[in-house]
């Protein structure tokens, strides 16, 4: 067992996203570049002996909880292979997925031990959805969601609030969980990257998303925990949760415990910092990867990787030099 990987500021980083491809069988406005997406090579990816070889490592510093994500990690060919590699290791194993697959995987996902996944989902409506995500799949989506909460799975569904395109919809969320013990929503503030159009007025922020709900529904707030990303809530007498991860407006930086693997194996301290270190060379070369590791959250800022507050003049341009958000991993 090696050392914990502990910042700074005393945080302790227990928590890996491995993103396994930058690819994605949707086009969510929000997560990908309108145009001139350029995607990685495929030899530039992480294999899946090499994901399972970074995985221990961490695990052996402290992870105790791992999250594949994407794009969309279930396009991946051999993503089989790695869930049930990754099920193996002492660690809760979760994904975030837009679900249109997931019932090719359903054995394969409870064999590893998953038994919660995030659903990217930002409307109820099939032609917000074709909006939203220039393709068809609203069907499949919706349908693959029922068959996870019938197969006994809990869900957590994600839909990123947008002023003028989806923000009428919350109270639909809010119902769906009414009845529901295994489904619970998170909304979230729209965040800035790289090409996605972000100005803080589309954000509907944390405090507008509790008023609307307050509107038509009697709500208590739950406990967390210091990392938790999201504020919880339960409407009285309901069976799920709904929850706000307001990045923006209630910024959660200060339990942050979370380190991001991107598809090409940088190693990322924060979602928002532009600097990364390369851990698939050196892998590749035979070297103790350990002490990049160590070295690379020693730096970690304490707020969105030492970038302005979201609300300064300057935030849109300063986030722009950051990756598309697909190439970062959710
Ligand atoms: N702002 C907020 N959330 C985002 N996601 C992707 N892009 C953004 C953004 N710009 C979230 C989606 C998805 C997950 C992969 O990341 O909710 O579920
Ligand atoms: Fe794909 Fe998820 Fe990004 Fe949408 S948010 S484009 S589903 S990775």
């Amino acid at each position: 067992m090696s050392l914990p990987i502990v910042d700074t500021f005393g945080r302790k980083h227990t928590y890996l996203r491995i993103s396994l491809t930058d690819k994605c069988n949707l086009r969510c406005t929000y997560c990908m570049p309108k145009e001139d997406m350029q995607f990685m090579p495929s030899k530039w990816l992480m294999q899946a002996d090499e994901i399972k070889a970074l995985a221990e490592i961490f695990v052996g510093m402290g992870v105790d909880k791992i999250r594949l994500t994407g794009g969309e990690p279930l396009i991946r060919k051999d993503v089989g292979q790695i869930v049930s590699d990754l099920g193996k290791l002492p660690t809760s194993l979760t994904l975030t997925t837009n679900a249109v697959f997931i019932d090719q995987f359903i054995g394969n996902l409870r064999d590893a031990g998953v038994n919660s996944l995030n659903v990217s989902l930002d409307t109820l409506r099939e032609d917000r959805f074709i909006a939203v995500t220039k393709r068809d799949h609203f069907t499949k989506t919706l349908h693959n969601i029922r068959l996870l909460l019938a197969e006994g799975f809990v869900v957590k569904i994600n839909m990123v609030v947008m002023k003028g395109i989806n923000e009428d919809e919350v109270n639909d969320f809010v119902r769906m969980t009414l009845e529901q013990p295994n489904l619970h929503v998170r909304f979230i503030e729209f965040m800035p990257f790289k090409g996605n159009q972000w100005d803080m007025s589309k954000i509907v922020s944390y405090n507008d998303l509790l008023s609307e709900i307050n509107n038509e529904f009697d709500f208590q707030q739950l406990t967390g925990e210091l990392q938790d990303t999201a504020h919880r809530f339960q409407v009285t007498g309901g069976a799920g949760t709904f929850g706000i991860i307001g990045t923006v407006t209630h910024p959660f930086c200060s339990g942050c415990n979370r380190i991001r693997l991107t598809a090409d194996g940088k190693l990322k301290n924060c979602l928002f910092d532009t600097s990364e270190v390369d851990l698939l060379t050196p892998l590749r070369a035979g070297q103790d990867v350990r002490t990049l590791i160590y070295a690379h959250f020693h730096k970690k800022h304490f707020a969105h990787g030492g970038h302005a507050d979201f609300t300064e003049k300057h935030a849109k341009s300063d986030y722009e030099q950051n990756r598309n958000m697909i190439a970062i991993g959710g």
